[in-house]
């Protein structure tokens, strides 16, 4: 039996922000259980749902030597739909109303988190053959455990593997800082290895000292190797790119599966699509509180309203948008500008713009489940869930051309009629506007070609399986 640990600073159902917590929590589950014992190792945050923290069971604790002070770890232990899950709790780190807060702070706190996950795993005694880290939370495990961990004959052999979710978050601080709570000497504090500019940098050590990196599409493994998706850290990808791979992100087939869906009005498959999906629809439109019409066109966005996701492009042609037959249901929370944006054209056009801003499942399903297509102009985008979730619920997706839009979204073409959404290349309001309105005129004008696409996309197969199997080669490979 191989055994591996994920360790990630967000995992579903516990806790989520995005889709690092959808990855981190299915994606173990789809590894042939024959072969591979998959535990998982997260945060105990305090405020994750009370259902969860009473799930935990007390397993262990002791006392760390961190940043200056002996301080305690406490390790609890959930088994959940056939997967172990350690929590790692320290109230003084991972207390607060959501996950991440100050940018410092949120350094140290992780930092605490993953000298504590190298320091459980002997008392809980569990040792794993490999380590899979997620983003730059979980950067500095390969780093430990090359240093202080690497005496004893328990740590000896374990490999890593450090995936990149999203490149732009390094988790970087001053370096003097940084070693000082890190306690990590100036030896690391060099180019080659955690320093950028005058910083340390959490990410970049995990993308050293790993024994292999990957990253969530096969166009963002591409894109990361260049100045301009690279972050700084371009330089790195191309020196280890015989070590970084693309593997693309799934989603769970149960929880987002329109035949069972709980959250939705009238579930539904490929078979009953057309009439189910009016039936969620004319429902969405109600509670909502925005126009009834069964041919209005209707976008929907699932998203943190950032940058990265094309906001700017929104918001530059969102007056034009709301002077057509269309409408836009939005579910976000982010930046204020964008959050007040929406807010105010729901304000001047009630019958057209739904803003929601806040964070909710159900409404998300029910978004996808109704709406006719799915908005999402990325400037950036690692892989994208929500456009696979939008495809399996026969919502097709815009977006723009970039890392895993581009890899799982195939543009229509109208002459030899395949695709399974719409799809536009530069970043570009008006290159965005008019695809917007390409697929609104296929909507209008040929519906039979429209619902040739919907049967397209919800034929189309992310779940897991496949990339389940290249995680399990690559870790296959690296244990030996
Ligand atoms: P990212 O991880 O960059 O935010 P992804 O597309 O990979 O983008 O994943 C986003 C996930 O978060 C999806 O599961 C999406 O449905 C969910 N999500 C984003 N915002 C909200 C919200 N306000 N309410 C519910 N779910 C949301
Ligand atoms: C990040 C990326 C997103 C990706 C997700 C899960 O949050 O922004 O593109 O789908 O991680 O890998």
């Amino acid at each position: 039996m191989k055994k591996i640990l994920f360790a990630s600073s967000e995992v579903v159902p516990f806790i989520k922000t995005g889709g690092l917590a959808d990855v981190a929590g299915s994606l173990p589950k789809c590894f042939d259980k024959n072969e591979y014992d998959v535990r998982v190792i997260l945060p105990k945050y305090e405020c994750m749902a009370q259902k969860w923290k009473d799930m935990m069971q007390y397993k262990t604790h002791f006392y760390m030597d961190f940043a200056g002070q002996s301080r305690y770890v406490g390790v609890l232990e959930t088994v959940y739909d056939g997967i172990t899950f350690y929590f790692i709790d320290n109230e003084g780190y991972f207390s607060g109303p959501k996950p991440y807060t100050d940018w410092h702070w949120d350094v140290q706190k992780f930092m605490f988190f993953d000298r504590a996950v190298l320091s459980a795993l002997p008392v809980i005694d569990f040792r794993p053959d490999l380590i899979h880290c997620h983003d730059w939370q979980t950067g500095l495990i390969p780093v430990y455990l090359n240093d202080s961990f690497q005496g004893g004959e328990f740590f000896r052999g374990i490999k890593t593997v450090m995936t990149i979710h999203n490149l732009k978050f390094q988790g970087n601080d001053n370096a003097e800082q940084f070693m000082r709570l890190s306690g990590l000497s100036s030896y690391y504090m060099t180019i080659d290895k955690l320093r950028t500019g005058v910083d340390g940098n959490m990410l970049k050590g995990g993308l050293v000292y790993a024994d292999a990196i990957t990253t969530v599409s096969d166009s963002y493994a591409e894109e990361i190797k260049t100045p301009f998706y690279g972050e700084g850290l371009d330089g790195l990808m191309r020196a280890r790119s015989n070590d970084l791979r693309g593997i693309v992100n799934g989603i769970d087939y149960v929880d987002f599966n329109p035949a069972t869906d709980k959250f939705i009005t009238a579930q539904y498959d490929a078979s009953n699509v057309l009439e189910k999906k009016l039936q969620n629809k004319r429902a969405l439109q109600k509670e909502l509180g925005i126009g009834a019409g069964d041919n209005r066109f209707m976008i929907g966005i699932v998203s943190r309203l950032t940058d990265q996701k094309g906001f700017d492009l929104i918001a530059y042609v969102m007056e034009n948008l709301c002077q057509r037959d269309v409408q836009l249901v939005v579910l976000g929370t982010g930046d204020q500008r964008y959050e007040e944006m929406f807010r105010w054209f729901a304000g001047k056009y009630p019958s057209k713009v739904s803003a929601n801003i806040y964070y909710s499942e159900e409404m998300s399903h029910k978004i996808y489940a109704s709406c006719d297509a799915f908005l999402m102009p990325s400037l950036f985008e690692p892989c994208g869930l929500s456009q696979l979730m939008s495809l399996r619920y026969g919502t097709l997706p815009i977006v723009r051309e970039t890392g895993g839009l581009k890899d799982t979204v195939h543009p229509y073409n109208q002459f030899d009629g395949t695709g399974t959404g719409f799809s536009f290349t530069n970043y570009n309001a008006h290159d965005m506007y008019n695809t917007v309105m390409f697929a609104h005129s296929v909507y209008v004008d040929r519906r039979d070609e429209w619902n040739k696409l919907i049967a397209r996309a919800m034929a189309e197969d992310f779940s897991w399986q496949a990339s389940a199997k290249k995680y399990q080669e690559m870790y296959d490979w690296l244990i030996g």
